[in-house]
């Protein structure tokens, strides 16, 4: 698999270390206290949208995967990244639903013949991708022949306008942004709005925080 530097940078950082405190910080304390939208938040909209038939995409360390409540106790479910460290630790955790693992880089086609899925989740995956909100985006055309029509995409991104952002906020953005974590300096609600609404005619974006949290059905065309 060929990777531009800038697409390595947006995941390179997911090593086991920085991994076994990403629950604490990223989830337990930027969350409440720097982006502004509690990790409960994010939870409630997994288990709003979520099937027994589910593709995680950017998976980290598997934390929504583990705790939304799954409708039913025999699940399918699908975990796909780029970092095989971020595989192997979701994949640890959830265990128990014997996920299966693809590895691939989202920006480019998705070349997987499987079963489609009747629930896809892209969770705090296009601000750590690079170029525009706009090119980053193409993700949903990328996965799309992995959803079953009717079937529902979601997730969350945090945006740098359009947005309410603290101080701490604009000062963490702009050094993740500078160390390549992040690459969001210019994505927008206004960008989001406009792809999703070019694509799906059933979608639904809210904002808390810096934060836009995001749904989209694909209806039979
Ligand atoms: C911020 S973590 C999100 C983790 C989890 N979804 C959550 O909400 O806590 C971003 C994940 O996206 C993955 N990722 C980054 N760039 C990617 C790419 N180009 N293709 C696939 N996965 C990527 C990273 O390896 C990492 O696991």
């Amino acid at each position: 698999m060929e990777i531009s530097d800038e697409v390595n940078r947006g995941q390179e950082v997911y090593s086991k270390p920085i991994l076994s405190i990403y629950d604490l910080w990223v989830l337990g304390i930027s969350n409440q206290f720097i982006w502004k939208c509690p990790t409960k938040r994010l939870l409630a909209h997994f288990n709003n949208h979520i099937s027994s038939n589910h593709l995680d995409i950017g998976v980290g360390t598997g934390y929504f995967i583990d705790k939304c409540n799954l409708p039913t106790a025999t699940c399918r479910i699908g975990l796909m990244d780029l970092n095989q460290n971020s595989l192997n630790e979701a994949g640890k955790r959830i265990k128990r639903y014997k996920p299966s693992k693809y590895r691939f880089n989202v920006l480019d086609e998705v070349k997987l013949d499987i079963s489609k899925f009747d629930s896809i989740s892209v969770n705090y995956l296009f601000h750590c991708l690079p170029g525009k909100l706009s090119d980053k985006l193409v993700v949903l055309d990328n996965v799309d022949h992995l959803l079953l029509n009717n079937g529902i995409i979601f997730g969350s991104t945090i945006l740098s306008h359009g947005v309410a952002k603290s101080r701490a906020a604009i000062k963490l953005m702009s050094l993740y942004n500078k160390k390549g974590i992040f690459c969001n300096a210019e994505d927008s609600i206004e960008d989001l709005e406009s792809y999703l609404s070019n694509k799906y005619s059933d979608y639904k974006i809210e904002v808390q925080g810096c934060v836009a949290i995001f749904s989209a059905t694909k209806l039979c065309s």
